[in-house]
């Protein structure tokens, strides 16, 4: 084993939460630009120990930890790579805040499975890398769609369908998305596991709302196509109007996604798994600055501009 050292990006879902776990599409970006990034780096060491703002101390502890996915996942490469027993120090720096809808488990996984295959100098194909980040998605998740780990992996916006290769897909030439974080935490199980409930009790009220998500991301790939920002907006609504229904918004993210709109947005949506986390708001460029003062007044925890047009 070698120094190694392995990097991903946190990732913003455009539309398609929650559907996407039950087969419909969804619209998903790396956010590059935004300073948003996980990097580990193992070194080879007397021990098995950790160092990260989540976790620190001896591999094993992790195990009964929020830790415990990653534990596994690292704990399972070391035998891929016939090393169950090499000592390392593995550090993981992460700006990511955790449990805010912008896929920092997934973003930490795919980080350490690139730091691993590194440092044991092996080549490492896109399929494998996102079949490793199941694991520890599985772990800490249950029924992940997969689309956190493809999108925290991918360098370009992703079109992504649970099982299928995704695909890269456009962004707008021009206008901002406005990503702002309640400052709650919303846990990605209890989200995905309170709408598999509501499917299973009243399919016939919750059914329908899974296929209008799927038949909104479809329309906003042909807005997308059409660089039609505005249409895109409207379809953020729709989509966010379906994810109250389906009862993984909360106070906090209704209150920026309303101050978004009345301060000029297109449109305004709660982004990754909800019951807490981030929202996302789509505007001109020149809105970004009212919008984002208005997010910050109104509580926001943290605001960030992502620019289409400087990409
Ligand atoms: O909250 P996050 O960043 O883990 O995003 C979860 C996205 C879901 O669609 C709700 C679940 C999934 O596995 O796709």
């Amino acid at each position: 084993m070698e120094i190694g050292t392995g990097k991903s990006y946190a990732k913003i879902i455009l539309l398609g939460e929650h559907a996407v776990v039950y087969g419909e599409p969804a619209i998903a970006l790396p956010v590059k630009s935004v300073g948003l990034s996980a990097r580990v780096t193992p070194q080879p060491d007397g021990r098995q120990t950790v160092t990260s703002s989540f976790f620190t101390g001896n591999l094993n502890a992790g195990q009964l930890t929020n830790f415990a996915g990653i534990a596994m996942l690292i704990r399972r490469l070391l035998i891929f790579f016939n090393a169950k027993n090499q000592g390392f120090h593995l550090t993981i720096t992460s700006a990511l805040p955790s449990e805010r809808g912008m896929g920092s488990s997934a973003a930490t996984a795919v980080a350490v499975v690139r730091a691993f295959y590194d440092a044991f100098q092996t080549s490492l194909s896109h399929d494998t890398l996102l079949n490793w980040a199941a694991v520890s998605e599985k772990a800490l998740h249950g029924n992940p769609s997969g689309l956190d780990a493809a999108t925290a992996s991918a360098e370009r916006p992703q079109w992504f369908v649970r099982g299928k290769a995704p695909r890269s897909i456009m962004m707008p030439r021009n206008g901002v998305l406005l990503i702002a974080d309640t400052g709650v935490a919303g846990q990605t199980k209890i989200a995905v596991g309170a709408v598999a409930d509501r499917l299973k009790q009243n399919p016939k009220m919750y059914r329908p709302l899974i296929k209008d998500i799927g038949d909104t991301v479809r329309q906003a790939a042909l807005a997308l196509a059409q660089d039609d920002i505005i249409t895109l907006g409207q379809l953020f609504n729709r989509d966010q109007a379906d994810l109250s229904a389906l009862g993984v918004s909360s106070p906090d993210l209704d209150r920026l996604i309303n101050v978004a709109i009345d301060n000029g947005a297109y449109g305004a949506k709660l982004t990754g798994s909800g019951m807490g986390g981030c929202m996302i708001a789509l505007a001109a460029s020149d809105q970004a600055v009212a919008i984002t003062t208005a997010l910050k007044a109104a509580n926001a925890a943290k605001v960030w501009e992502y620019h289409f047009e400087s990409k």
